[in-house]
């Protein structure tokens, strides 16, 4: 059960304090349909997980103190659970095999992360936006390009109409010199992208001409920034298993071309269907069940944090 805010669109992004109420006002029917959709009562109930960081701090206090109150009022665990963690057991709930040990790419709407997994609950941060992140940057190009919001899905719709070689961006952090010594080796970087876009989109005398053009100019860069990375990634750590998540993974040029890469080394590459790719709970409560299972409960005191990093980081 999935409760789609259209309420953002009207708005044009998210507003942090309508967000917060919208979230008080339906976590009570969203559970209620959840359960009835399931065919299940809180009796069936073992454990709650919930989401604790990171994303906008109001929604995410009304989600765990409504989470802390059910399983109090139960008596059975919470599980607070990373929202970036959730989105990589994302594509497991359906691929059996987008498992570790797999290079695994997170694109969502605040984050881009390039992360090698060893074992759940282990995971090597290889590199991040050092700006915007994949979905925002797919977000503010399509507002230049008077898109609705989200931006992601109508971009990749008008860029399938658009020529590659009218509009040519040059690759973010991608150069053919690059050494696995530099500290950008596995960094991303989307907002150069985004200001070249917009001096496409100043200088254009026909704009409803050339927009799809620019969009999939647009797309066809950060598409090959993230599969360079990616592919990089891979072969330096030797995985043949490449897992894709979060909200940018529904963009089927993404997954089309990080597969033709991966299948030159050998490696296959996950890409979780769209309802499991963008924000659900599913992705949440497979996570916190991996917690679960390892004997981990948060306490009544778990707290929200607007920004924490994911749990389990190793280094080097
Ligand atoms: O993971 P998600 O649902 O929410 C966050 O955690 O942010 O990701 C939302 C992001 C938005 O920026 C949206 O524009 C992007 O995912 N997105 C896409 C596509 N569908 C959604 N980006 C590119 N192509 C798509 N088809
Ligand atoms: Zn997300």
């Amino acid at each position: 059960m999935i409760l789609s805010q259209d309420v953002h669109k009207v708005f044009g992004g998210v507003v942090p304090e309508i967000a917060s109420r919208a979230h008080l006002t339906s976590i009570v029917p969203v559970v209620s349909r959840a359960l009835e959709d399931a065919a299940v009562t809180f009796d069936d109930l073992d454990a709650i997980a919930v989401t604790s960081a990171p994303g906008l701090i109001g929604a995410l206090l009304v989600g765990v103190c409504y989470a802390k109150s059910l399983a109090f009022a139960r008596g059975i665990p919470v599980i607070g659970v990373h929202h970036m963690e959730g989105h990589l057991f994302a594509t497991a709930l359906q691929h059996r095999s987008a498992v570790p040990p797999f290079t695994g790419l997170l694109v969502s709407g605040g984050h881009t992360l390039l992360l090698d997994v060893e074992e759940w609950g282990r995971y090597r941060l290889l590199g991040a936006t050092r700006d915007d992140a994949a979905g925002e940057a797919f977000d503010k190009v399509a507002k230049l390009l008077g898109l609705p919001y989200p931006g992601g899905r109508p971009i990749e719709m008008m860029a399938r109409e658009g020529d590659p070689a009218k509009f040519r961006y040059s690759r973010p952090m991608v150069r053919s010199n690059d050494s696995p010594a530099d500290p950008s080796y596995y960094e991303f970087s989307f907002s150069g992208l985004k200001t070249a876009v917009l001096t496409s989109v100043r200088s254009s005398a026909d704009l409803e001409r050339d927009s799809a053009d620019i969009a999939r100019g647009f797309q066809d860069a950060l598409v090959e920034s993230l599969v360079e990375k990616t592919a990089r990634a891979a072969v330096a750590w030797g995985r043949k298993r490449i897992v894709l998540g979060g909200g940018v993974a529904c963009n089927s040029a993404l997954v089309a071309a990080m597969t033709e890469r991966a299948a030159r080394f050998g490696a296959t590459v996950f890409a979780p269907e769209p309802r499991l790719a963008t924000d659900n709970a599913a992705m949440i409560a497979r996570a916190g069940l991996f917690h679960i299972e390892r004997g981990e409960r948060s306490g009544l005191d778990l707290n929200a944090h607007a920004s924490q990093p994911i749990p389990g980081l190793v280094t080097a």
